[in-house]
């Protein structure tokens, strides 16, 4: 069998016009049957993680069911918003009754811009207030942001 490409599914499981969410390595993938043929893309809506294969599929769009984003499933773009990122796209190949795809190289998401580290956690006596200090703070000053509880 093709390097990469792990079965998923049966291609009875998936009747024309229906989906399906599997999940492979880690990853939830929405698989769509189109007339016979079938297309993978992510089933975690990129609005708002909406479950795309709960939603509705009509020709090549699939219908996020939380707040009614579009995405083609041929390519993953956003074909109605709100969501404005794509989906990824994973290749498709059929096996006999198997339907397979492959994750292609894991795209690690972009290292985050701000890396807040909590250093300390402080109880302030008396209160119910805690005080948060993050590594990122300038301000040492971290009592200040405290807010005060009153009586
Ligand atoms: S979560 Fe999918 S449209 Fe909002």
């Amino acid at each position: 069998m093709g390097e990469g490409f792990i079965r998923v599914a049966n291609t009875t499981d998936i009747p024309p016009s229906k989906m399906k969410e599997v999940q492979v390595e880690g990853e939830n993938v929405c698989i769509a049957n189109v007339d016979g043929k079938y297309y993978a893309i992510g089933s975690i809506c990129t609005h708002e993680g909406g479950p795309l294969a709960d939603g509705t599929l009509d020709g090549y769009e699939v219908e996020c069911p939380w707040h009614n984003s579009r995405f083609d499933v041929r390519t993953g773009e956003v074909t109605s918003p709100p969501a404005n990122e794509p989906e990824p796209v994973y290749e498709v190949k059929i096996d006999g009754d198997y339907i397979l795809i492959k994750v292609k190289g894991r795209i690690e998401s972009s290292p985050p811009q701000f890396e807040l580290e909590l250093l300390e956690k402080i109880k302030v006596e008396g209160t119910d207030v805690m005080s948060f200090k993050f590594s990122k703070q300038s301000n040492e000053l971290g009592e200040d942001k405290t807010p005060s509880v009153s009586d």
